[in-house]
């Protein structure tokens, strides 16, 4: 790490979005973006990102037998548990700027909007795994459902269970993750996916250009 940003406390930043947002192009371009500033990054993904998290997550994604929504929701919150103890804590601690691909709100678009589980109930696991920790920020990529769609269809990966679901189901997703944006005011901002690679690099740089500026990372351009 940069010396002069040795004794900083890192900062813990999420991209949510649906499946074929970009984010995993965006997270590559921001974590390369903040090493320039001399930010010592750590990358990693929910579900997964420590190694029963990656087990879990391949569970949870390809599972033969089926698993119902509660269970689907519990291994979710069981692999953040381990990722926020194990990993993005000891790591903010130790002065590191965490980016995860994926973090609780997506558990609030997907299992709450997509599976239509109770909210108050994702509340409570919240509550239990994290407590008042939070994301610093949220950068949310945002597209219409068939574009999405179109993307990940371009890209011929194998389906996962949760990619296989419906148009409607992608609605909800959609919808919740809109609704997460509307009631988390200034936390989690809203980029529209559809733009150009660059453009929407170029917005979340801008995005969290206070974050930089508050630390004395420098004014963020
Ligand atoms: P990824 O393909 O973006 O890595 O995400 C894996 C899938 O897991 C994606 O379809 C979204 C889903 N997911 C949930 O349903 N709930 C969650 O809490 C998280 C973190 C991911």
């Amino acid at each position: 790490m940069n010396r002069k940003h040795r004794n900083k406390t890192g900062r813990f930043i999420t991209l949510e979005g649906a499946d074929g947002s970009g984010k995993s192009t965006q997270i590559a371009l921001l974590s390369d973006f903040l090493a320039t500033r001399g930010i010592d990054v750590h990358v990693t993904r929910e579900p997964g990102g420590t190694r029963l998290g990656e087990a879990l997550r391949e569970i949870i994604l390809h599972s033969a037998d089926p698993i119902d929504d509660k269970v689907e929701l519990l291994l979710m919150f069981a692999a953040r548990s381990q990722h926020v103890t194990n990993v993005i804590k000891p790591r903010l601690s130790n002065g590191q700027w965490v980016l995860s691909d994926r973090f609780t709100d997506a558990t609030f678009a997907y299992q709450g909007g997509g599976r239509r589980m109770e909210v108050k109930d994702i509340e409570v696991l919240q509550n239990l795994v994290q407590g008042d920790f939070r994301p610093d920020k949220t950068i949310l990529l945002d597209l219409p459902v068939e574009q999405g769609i179109r993307r990940l269809t371009h890209r011929g990966e194998a389906v996962d269970r949760i990619e296989e679901q419906d148009l409607a189901f992608k609605q909800r997703v959609r919808e919740a993750y809109v609704e997460r944006h509307r009631q988390c005011g200034s936390r989690i901002a809203l980029v529209d996916a559809t733009a150009p690679i660059h453009e929407v690099h170029e917005a979340i740089k801008n995005e969290i250009k206070d974050l930089l500026n508050s630390l004395g990372y420098g004014n963020g351009d």
